[in-house]
């Protein structure tokens, strides 16, 4: 048999093992906001408040996943996926935040794992992809250190229950943006706009994510994988200019250093810690909080969508806040001094630039930062105006280009020695896009929200044949 015959890692640059999914998100697909036990979270609050989500859109019922869960994993099946990352709602399984634990909330995921099992896909459980129970947020949300104590609860209750059968968990989705979009420039629930807070935020999340981790470790089998996803940026300097140096190092220990140091290396950033300390003296870390927060994971999670450009500010120039995340203020606790502009190339319409190369330098960085730990691409993907055309068909070339760029971009970082072992390509279907509600379309899958009719596009054919040969077609 010739070579071109056989997928062969030497042929398609995947190795084998390699792990092919897609990603969704509890809220943005499930629905059934007020079914079995389910109590609001700073979602529901957050998008049933005036002026803060497109249309006035909520997840209340989203793609009704909750009640299709079914025929979403015989869909995946039949593209051949090999692992479905998705997110259990906190709200579901400890209702308010604290307390007895929901059973029947349980009941969903235990369904939801046992039929992917049985399609033989592998379940990826994330526990926090930013659904608070809002009684927590009232209580002072993530600025107040006894949500991680919570959080701890709730993940011990959801591993007593689902750990026999899920083989990977992951503790956080983007720590940066709970903190950062939620409590930095608003843009996301609940909505708070303080950087002091944001940076209290941002410990306790990490926080969270050690005494979750050592609760996941607990009820876990020794074989189940723990992990923390992670929305890191590839951060240019827009020149080599000493000043536009200075403006990518801020901003790369705001996006990057500030998560992966006391993760993996048991500290903050001396600099970070410099750099915002007219905004807070960090007195919310205490004895302990870095020994909690950097116990070891077996995997780092990394979404990636567009790179981040970064120069000096110009004063002369109107403020220039291109970094991908809407709103008036600057999501960045201490940001002064840093103008972001765009990379160049095509863009999405989230009007995000394409730039794969963005995901090669994060990979290969961590490499180098970070030797010996696997990585795993955990989201990654594009929203373009797709629409179904009269004969039932979704065209989507250039998602389907985005696609091909950025697998490119992961088989090229591979050869070079990332290791990489999985890729999530968000997402699975159409869904609630955070404050842009249901105007954005990631899916592979098209769902028209009326009806609930799922309609695969052509990347998600063009997906399943990438995941049937590990080779990247035209
Ligand atoms: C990420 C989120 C995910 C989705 C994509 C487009 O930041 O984790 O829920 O909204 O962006």
């Amino acid at each position: 048999m010739s070579v071109e015959a056989l997928p062969s890692p030497v042929r398609t640059g995947f190795p084998p093992g390699f792990v092919w999914g897609t990603a969704t998100a509890a809220y943005q697909i499930e629905g059934a906001a007020a079914e079995d036990g389910r109590t609001p979270s700073i979602w529901d609050t957050f998008s049933r408040t005036p002026g803060k989500v497109r249309n006035g859109d909520t997840g209340d019922i989203a793609a009704d996943h909750y009640h299709r869960y079914r025929d979403d994993v015989a869909l995946m099946a039949r593209l051949g996926l090999g692992a479905y990352r998705f997110s259990l709602a906190w709200p579901r399984i400890v209702p308010g935040g604290r307390g007895p634990v929901n059973e029947a909330g349980l009941d969903f995921y235990d369904r939801l794992v046992d039929e992917l099992l049985e399609a033989d896909i592998a379940p990826v459980a994330t526990l926090y992809h930013w659904d608070l129970p809002q009684e927590l947020e009232d209580a002072g949300g993530w600025t107040n250190r006894e949500t991680a104590y919570r959080f701890a609860e709730y993940a011990q209750a959801a591993a007593r229950r689902l750990g026999d059968r899920i083989p990977t968990w992951t503790t956080l989705n983007e720590p940066w943006c709970s903190a950062f979009l939620g409590y930095g420039n608003g843009v996301h629930a609940p909505g708070r706009t303080d950087p002091a807070q944001a940076l209290a935020a941002h410990h306790h999340l990490l926080l969270a994510h050690g005494l979750g981790t050592a609760a996941l470790r607990a009820e876990l089998p020794a074989a189940a994988q723990v992990s923390l996803t992670l929305n890191l940026a590839a951060v240019r300097p827009v020149s080599d200019d000493p000043a536009d140096l200075d403006a990518a190092r801020r901003i790369d220990g705001l996006a990057n250093r500030i998560f992966l140091d006391p993760v993996f290396h048991g500290s903050y950033p001396a600099d970070v810690l410099a750099d915002t300390a007219e905004v807070t003296d960090w007195s919310f870390v205490h004895d302990g909080d870095l020994a909690e927060i950097s116990r070891p994971i077996d995997s780092l999670g990394i979404n990636y969508y567009t790179p981040t450009v970064v120069g000096a500010d110009d004063p002369a120039a109107p403020a220039d806040r291109q970094d991908g995340h809407a709103g008036e203020l600057s999501p960045w606790p201490a940001d002064r001094g840093v103008r972001f502009l765009p990379a160049e190339g095509s863009r999405t319409a989230m009007g995000w630039p394409v730039d794969a190369d963005g995901l090669y330098e994060l990979l290969t960085r961590l490499r180098d930062d970070l030797p010996g730990v696997p990585l795993l691409v955990t989201e990654n993907g594009a929203a373009y105006e797709d629409y179904c055309d009269p004969s039932g068909a979704v065209h989507d070339p250039e998602r389907i280009a985005y696609l091909r760029g950025h697998l490119a971009a992961v088989r090229r970082a591979i050869a070079d020695g990332a290791p990489v072992r999985g890729y999530f390509l968000w997402s699975l279907l159409d869904n609630f896009e955070w404050a842009y509600g249901y105007s954005k379309r990631f899916g592979i899958v098209h769902v028209d929200f009326a009806s609930q009719r799922r309609t695969p596009k052509d990347s998600a054919h063009w997906y399943a044949e990438v995941v049937r040969t590990g080779v990247l077609p035209d």
